[in-house]
């Protein structure tokens, strides 16, 4: 068989390129244990209410300056939690005005779950043992569902809420 002298080159380039990812992807995922940046403060999955932002009393949102606001949200198998009303009725709705900057931060107290405000750019991975952290703002009015969107067992999908936006 004949090989042209490009085909050749090109050849040893993928096979070489091939070599250099997995040498990369290999280096990333078993040496430095990498996890996404959202992900580097840890928290002990036993004992979330150690965490200040993850005390019950703390869960839910909160407004920390004009426009900005902190939810706190504690996910297990299966549901979401975001605190009580003063009724002590579990909230499953966050009310934010239109336009304001909102930083979710979320862990689990089990298994891996997923943290996904459809329609919105929240989308997150909750693994026990870590803090999840996303901040964006909220430009559009409506409301929003929360999901679950990694497989937890039989209540997966039990697990939801609602953002509504409002003008
Ligand atoms: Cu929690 Cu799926």
């Amino acid at each position: 068989m004949h090989l042209h002298k490009y085909e050749k080159i090109w050849l040893v380039f993928g096979m070489a390129s091939l070599v250099l990812f997995l040498l990369i992807i290999g280096f990333a995922a078993f040496w430095k244990g990498t996890h996404p940046q959202s992900h580097i403060e840890t928290i002990d999955p036993q004992n979330v209410e150690a965490h200040d932002a993850f005390k019950p009393e703390n869960l839910g949102i909160r407004e920390v300056a004009d426009g900005k606001y902190i939810v706190n949200i504690v996910a297990s198998a299966f549901n979401y939690d975001f605190g009580k009303d003063t009724e002590g009725t579990a909230i499953k709705t966050i009310r934010v005005p239109k336009g304001s900057t909102v930083l979710y931060q979320i862990t689990t107290k089990d298994v891996v779950h997923g943290f996904q405000v459809a329609g919105t750019n929240v989308n997150m991975m909750v693994e026990p043992g870590h803090i999840s952290r996303y901040e964006t703002v909220m430009k559009n009015a409506g409301e929003f569902t929360i999901v679950c969107n990694e497989y937890c067992g039989i209540g997966h999908h039990q697990m939801y809420g609602t953002v509504e936006v409002y003008e």
